[in-house]
This record gives C-alpha cells, structure tokens and sequence, in this order.
C-alpha cells in the first residue's frame, strides 16, 4: 500500500512538472532524461517520433532540433498540433501511413528515431508483450532503412518474454545496444527504454527483424524441438568409411 502511495505520488509529481513547464504529457520528462544521458538527438537533425500523441516527446524533439531541424511525428490517434513539428494520423505498420512518412521525408535521411508506442492493452499480459514486442520489430523493420550512418533508435520496450531476442535481432545493426530506465518511468511499470545508437547501414538485412526475432524466440520457447532437428540432422549425416 505504502509503495503504491509513493509511486502514486511521483508520478503526479511528473504530471505537475509537465503542466507547469508546459509539455502535454509526463512523458516528455522521460525523452528528456534520455536525451540527457544518450544526447541522441541533435540542432538540425531529422526526427521521427512513433506513438507521438499527445505530442509530449515531439515537444521536446522540436526544441533540440531547433529551427534548421525536422520533427515528424505518427500516431494512431490525432493530435492538437505543435509547433514545428508534423504530426500525422495513422498506423505505422500500413503501407499507407509508412508511404506518407516517405513523401514527408521527401528523400531526406532521418538522423533519429524515437519511438514510444505502446499497442491497446487487454490485461492478459502474455498476449500484450507479445503485441508489444512485434510492433517494435515492425517499427524497426520500417524505419531502419531510412536512419542515416551512425543513427540512433529508440524505443520503449516491457520487461518480460522475448526482450534478449529483440535485443539479439537488432544487435547487428548498431555498434551500441543498451537498455535504460528513465527515472520519470514509473518504478511500478515495467517499461523500459531500448537505446540503439551508431546505425551501421552497410550491414545488411537478408531476414527481417520480426523474422529474426520470432524465430530466435521460438527457439527459447521450444528448445526440445531444436534439439530433435538437430537428432535428426546427424542421423542423416555421411560417415566416414573407416
Ligand atoms: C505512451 S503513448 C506516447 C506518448 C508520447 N510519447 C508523448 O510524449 O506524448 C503511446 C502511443 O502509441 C500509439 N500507437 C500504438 N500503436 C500504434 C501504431 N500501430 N501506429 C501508430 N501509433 C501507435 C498509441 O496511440 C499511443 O498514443
């Protein structure tokens, strides 16, 4: 109860925070302490922000980026706008919405990716980490190849089932991977951010990353079957004659 009543209490504290220094959501102080720890997001750069609504972090990616910069955002879910930034309506896993995203980029490079998705939840936790989980590999899917050399992702993420596989399938891609929790996240909440830093593009995908990612967790979730394949494989295997 005690805990409860602390965690209650900083994050209206955030919430408070947020409204006096004008960004919509408490969410904002997380992108912040982000960008305080990883300095991702540079003047000038090109930033797409994922599950942008209320417009929370494209506050703040609008105010690092500064005038010579790029802000869009993408969201289920429409928002009041904000200044500087662009702020589409739609899902990001349809062509149509990847296809508007490309037409607003208009050729350019994105230097920064910032995704806070996070899907509906129905309260049955295995189902919502998985949901989770698969967005974020199509998210990457997406957008990987529109980071520039030396780029930065990150997404939030939920502790639990499946996150070493993420980690595993995105790990090729960048020279760092590193899991962080920003002290605005609720410590009750199991979010936390994956931070992916130094895009190296030449590195390149034969498989997609939700392909990776699936097959690495169905390994883990089925080891015996892996283990029968590989029965299998040396029963059938030539010997020497001796
Ligand atoms: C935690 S909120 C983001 C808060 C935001 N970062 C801010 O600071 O204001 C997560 C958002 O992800 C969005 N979302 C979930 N699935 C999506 C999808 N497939 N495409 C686009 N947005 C999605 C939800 O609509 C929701 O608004």
């Amino acid at each position: 109860m005690a805990d409860h009543w602390i965690e209650n209490h900083k994050r209206d504290s955030w919430r408070r925070q947020a409204k006096s220094s004008g960004y919509r959501a408490r969410s904002a102080f997380k992108l912040l302490q982000i960008q305080d720890k990883f300095k991702l997001i540079r003047e000038g750069d090109v930033v797409l922000d994922v599950g942008c609504h209320p417009g929370g972090w494209s506050q703040v990616a609008v105010e690092l980026v500064g005038d010579e910069g790029v802000v869009i955002g993408v969201d289920l879910e429409p928002c009041q706008p904000v200044e500087g930034a662009l702020l589409l309506v739609g899902d990001i896993t349809e062509s149509s919405t990847q296809e508007r995203i490309l037409g607003e980029l208009d050729n350019r490079i994105i230097n920064t990716i910032v995704s806070d998705i996070s899907p509906d939840i129905t309260g049955n936790w295995d189902i919502d980490q998985a949901v989770a989980m698969t967005l974020v590999a199509d998210v990457l899917d997406f957008s990987l190849d529109l980071l520039c050399k030396g780029g930065s992702f990150t997404t939030k993420i939920f502790q639990g089932v499946g996150i070493e596989e993420l980690i595993e399938a995105v790990k090729p891609y960048f020279s760092e991977v590193k899991r962080f929790s920003p002290m605005a996240s609720r410590n009750s909440s199991s979010e936390v951010y994956l931070v992916c830093r130094n895009h190296m593009p030449w590195v390149k995908r034969e498989v997609s990353i939700r392909e990776t990612y699936e097959l690495l967790l169905d390994k883990k979730l089925n080891p015996e079957e892996e283990k029968e394949e590989q029965k299998v494989f040396t029963s059938f295997r030539v010997r020497k004659k001796k």
